[in-house]
């Protein structure tokens, strides 16, 4: 008799996102004269820039030739992005990255979800509290923990982010083995400091535990002061993986094109309580699973490191955080508190009433998507997230929409 993995049984019923978007088109079958605005999920809006679709194009064209035509790449990368990533993301801002330490990827949703399986069963998670749910998710289905009860999974250790730590969680209280932090973060938009980031990797290298560090925001920081990449810090090559993505940088949602950085002194332990690099098993695990991201997408992705790429997907970036600006002087002038948008694309807004029914009301009344805080997790409750990824026209009228709804 065929049997299931029982540990799904454990998970809520749907991803968070695949709900919201059923709710989204259940009302929209009910209203079809109703033009819904979507600031729910973070998917950009705008087109790819022109300098990655001349180089998609071009290697378009290589794959039609047969002088030029390429088979399977290097399941890793084509060097010729690892090379730029190393340099330019890395080492151009004083973090000692090599290009064999980047492993390129089709997401970092992918790559988030995918890191926990070549670490031990029987380890400890600390998970923030609101979340990216991928995270979470992702060891239910591995079977690290326990049963869903009160808006929680037993085995896990929750790293709660709240108004009154500035949505920075504390330091565990418990020994834990694999931490997971996201700055700017996802849901909050909050940011963290040099100091308060190198009191993690120090817990880190004390405890022997290791950091999954996800910087697939990092493009929206505006101040120079806060760290983009954790391996700025010293000590961070010991205890680190950090995951980035041309997503939200590039445009990249539905092009896939992100990557993973397993520095070689980062390590784990064996039963025997031998060290153990952490590279070669995710290079293991890569090279049997995964085939390599598609020889014009990573042209399309070397091409954010030119001259005009770069000022391209910088404008991109700018017109999303004129829209986060925007965002968040209304919801403040509209007298809820909120944080994030300013060095992230996310506003984390207090509703000051039951998420669900927030979300309920502004689809409603506004004809707005939000994403419900308590989707992210128990410390979500009350809050919703909206998202500056789309248009200014659409969010003007969203936040017009919800000025008349709200008032
Ligand atoms: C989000 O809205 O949180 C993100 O778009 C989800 C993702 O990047 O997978």
């Amino acid at each position: 008799m065929i049997t299931i993995n029982e540990h799904y049984k454990k998970l809520q019923a749907s991803y968070l996102f695949s709900d919201i978007a059923r709710r989204v088109a259940t009302y929209q079958q009910n209203h079809p004269d109703q033009r819904i605005i979507k600031l729910g999920i973070g998917d950009v809006t705008k087109p790819l820039p022109p300098a990655c679709i001349q180089a998609f194009h071009q290697a378009v064209e290589e794959m039609g030739k047969e002088e030029t035509f390429r088979g399977y790449g290097p399941e890793q990368g084509y060097p010729f992005l690892r090379e730029a990533i190393a340099a330019q993301d890395f080492q151009a801002r004083g973090a000692d990255i090599a290009a064999d330490e980047i492993f390129i990827s089709d997401g970092a949703k992918c790559d988030t979800g995918n890191i926990q399986e070549i670490f031990g069963t029987d380890i400890v998670i600390a998970i923030p509290d609101p979340v990216y749910p991928v995270y979470l998710d992702t060891n239910v289905m591995a079977g690290r923990t326990g049963v869903y009860r009160d808006g929680r999974y037993d085995g896990i250790v929750y790293l709660e982010s709240r108004k009154d730590n500035q949505f920075i969680p504390d330091l565990p209280q418990t020994p834990v083995d694999l931490i997971y932090l996201c700055f700017p973060n996802n849901p909050t938009g909050s940011t963290i400091s040099r100091e308060a980031l190198q009191v993690w990797v120090d817990y880190a290298r004390q405890n022997k535990a290791l950091i999954l560090f996800d910087a697939a925001y990092e493009a929206f920081i505006r101040d120079p002061a806060l760290p983009k990449s954790i391996y700025e810090l010293p000590g961070a090559r010991e205890v680190a993986i950090e995951f980035r993505s041309f997503s939200k940088s590039g445009g990249f949602t539905g092009t896939r094109c992100a990557y993973t950085v397993v520095p070689k002194d980062c390590r784990a332990f064996d039963h025997q309580g031998n060290e153990q690099p952490v590279h070669p098993l995710w290079n293991r695990r890569h090279s049997t699973k995964f085939n390599g991201v598609s020889y014009p997408v990573q042209r399309a992705a070397a091409a954010l490191y030119t001259d005009e790429g770069k000022k391209q997907a910088a404008t991109l970036v700018d017109y999303y955080m004129g829209n986060a600006a925007l965002i968040r002087s209304e919801i403040t002038a509209l007298g809820y508190d909120c944080v994030g948008g300013d060095h992230s694309p996310y506003i984390w807004i207090d509703s000051r009433t039951d998420s669900w029914q927030f979300f309920d009301r502004l689809l409603e009344q506004a004809g707005v998507v939000c994403t419900p805080g308590s989707g992210f997790g128990r410390c979500g409750a009350g809050y919703i997230r909206l998202s500056a990824f789309n248009s200014r026209e659409n969010v003007e009228q969203a936040l017009q929409r919800i000025r008349e709804s709200l008032s």
